[in-house]
Order: C-alpha cells, then structure tokens, then sequence
C-alpha cells in the first residue's frame, strides 16, 4: 500500500493550489493565517511528507529534522527562497522548490514601475495634499518632479524581473538602460540597446536604480554609504528585490542629506520590521512587499507551488527544482 502524503502548509494560499493536491488525494493540514515562531513551526511540520512554506518561515535543519524521516519537499510558495537553508536541505537529501520566475516577474516589474512613477511625481503627497482640502488654485510650482521619458535607468539584476523592468522602462517611456549583472543579458542588449556596465558607472549614469538581485552573500548590503554616495542627488533608488540587499541605515541617511532624491522601497533589512527612521522621510515611498500581489499572479504562484509536489510525488522530479 501507497504511503499516504501528508503537505503543511504554512499559511493559507488561494484554492487553486490547494484544490490540485485535494484531488490528488494528499492529505492537507493548513495552519492558520499567522506567521509561527520557530517551536510552533517545528510542532506544526512535525509528520509532513511535504512543507508548502513561504518567506516568512526560515526553514532551517532544526525544522527539517523536527518534521521527520518522511519529509521529501519544501516547496516555497515565492520565487526567492533566501529562507531555506539549502545546504541542510541537500545534506538531507530533502527536495527544494520554488515558483517560476517567469509567474511573478510581470507583476514585480509593475510594481517597480509603480513606485519610480509615484516617487517622482510626488503622488502620496499630492493626493494627501487635495484630500486635505489644500488644493487652493492651480500653481505652475506645485509638486514639479523629474521627467522620466528619455532618462537612463539602471538596473542591477537582469533576471526575468529585471528584465520585464527593463522592457517596460525601455518600451514604454523610451528609457536608456544600462545594467550590471554577473553574466551578460544578449536579449537586452540587441533588442534595447542596453549596455552591460560596471555598478559604480551605472550609480553614477542612472536617473533611477532599480534592484532585482537576489539575496546572496554577495548582494548583502550592495548598496551602503559608498554606493549611494556615487548616485546622482536627483537619482531615485527602487527596491522591490529583498530587503538586506539595501543597508537601511544608510539609505535613510541618504535620502535625509540629499545623496539621492527619493527612493520607491517594497521590502525591508529586518521585515517586517521597517525603521522608524525610514518611515519618517518624506522622500520615501514605502509599501509593504506586495510586488508580486495581483489577484492572477498570487493564484499561478498557488498553482505552481503545487505543481511541484505533484510532479515530484508522481514523478520523482518537480518543475522548478533549486536542489
Ligand atoms: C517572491 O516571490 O520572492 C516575492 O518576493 C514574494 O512576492
């Protein structure tokens, strides 16, 4: 007889997801929608053949062992997957997954156009503004930002969402892009001319910074007090990449002495934690990692995250395999 599978998953995702591994006969133990410290979620996990987990849980050893000798998957419902530790994965042999690039990458790359846009044209502060009943008669000096057609922006990270972003900037507002990247992005270069450059020129060349990096050992902190020091006083920085690729403390002394002009930021150092001091700048326009959250993608992420599972249980390999 079959052993039974039983997945926890972690936070509730939408049902499209969980609807494919329902009909697969999986046994489901979804925990309520509250991020767990690191004992309940090692209770939680505790018999799991397979653990569909998201960002907000680290997965290290401790969880793996505490689930047991039946666990086979982790299969993360995000495309980052800066929460698992991979090498005790692999030393376990346990399978890791997580959702296509291509899924998500649309909707990220929105996001950061978003943020540049509301950033540059003041758009929280002029809505504030007319709520407020200030709007008094039309001035030729009120809310004046940068125009964006035609500037250069560059774009640290030219993976799928790096890439969309670069599109649309490219595409839509006829943006120069220049890029840094650890390997070199033919498709960007012949279909918009991009120009692959080393990051002190790009920080100096850009009207707007946008990451896309993953979080690595070597992207931790990419951008510190030297690297903003080399952006233009009118640049706009976006982050819609994860949080501890920017040092906190030194954007926020950036943006208060006028290194940079402003900056778009969807994640944090130390989420959710954002620091008070961030908060406090003007020039700054926060949201709280939604990139990614359109109602479509979050149900292809759902969908994805589950295809894994499946296909490892059926077949003994997932689509999207990172170990
Ligand atoms: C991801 O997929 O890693 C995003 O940060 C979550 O939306």
């Amino acid at each position: 007889m079959e052993e039974p599978i039983l997945i926890k998953v972690t936070r509730p995702i939408p049902e499209a997801g969980l609807k494919l591994l329902r009909d697969r006969g999986y046994e489901l133990d979804i925990h309520p929608d509250k991020v767990m410290a690191k004992n309940q979620l090692m209770e939680f996990v505790q018999g799991a053949t397979g653990i569909l987990s998201m960002l907000t849980e680290k997965i290290d050893g401790d969880v793996m062992d505490a689930a047991g000798p039946n666990l086979k998957i982790i299969s993360q419902f995000t495309v980052g997957y800066d929460n698992i530790d991979l090498d005790a994965a692999k030393k376990r042999g346990i399978v890791v997954t997580n959702t296509a690039g291509s899924i998500s990458a649309p909707a990220v790359a929105e996001h950061a156009v978003a943020l540049m846009f509301a950033v540059a044209r003041h758009i929280p502060e002029a809505d504030e503004f007319s709520r407020k009943g200030k709007y008094k008669q039309w001035d030729p000096n009120l809310f004046l930002g940068p125009l964006l057609c035609g500037k250069t922006v560059g774009i640290i990270g030219t993976g799928q969402i790096g890439s969309q972003f670069a599109r649309m900037c490219h595409n839509g507002f006829r943006m120069k892009v220049v890029y840094s990247d650890v390997v070199r992005n033919k498709e960007l270069e012949r279909d918009l001319g991009a120009h692959k450059v080393e990051i002190e020129k790009l920080l100096r060349e850009a009207d707007v910074v946008s990451l896309h990096t993953p979080l690595l050992p070597a992207t931790h902190h990419l951008m510190n007090k030297e690297r903003f020091g080399y952006m233009k006083p009118t640049a706009i920085l976006i982050n819609t990449a994860r949080g501890p690729v920017v040092d906190e403390a030194a954007l926020t002394k950036a943006l208060a002495n006028g290194t940079i002009a402003g900056a778009g930021i969807d994640v944090f150092e130390h989420e959710p934690e954002i620091s008070p001091e961030l908060t406090k700048m003007p020039n700054v326009i926060i949201t709280p990692h939604i990139a990614s959250a359109t109602m479509d993608t979050r149900v292809t992420m759902a969908e994805c995250t589950a295809k894994n599972l499946v296909a490892y249980f059926s077949t003994g390999e997932p689509l999207n395999r990172i170990v």
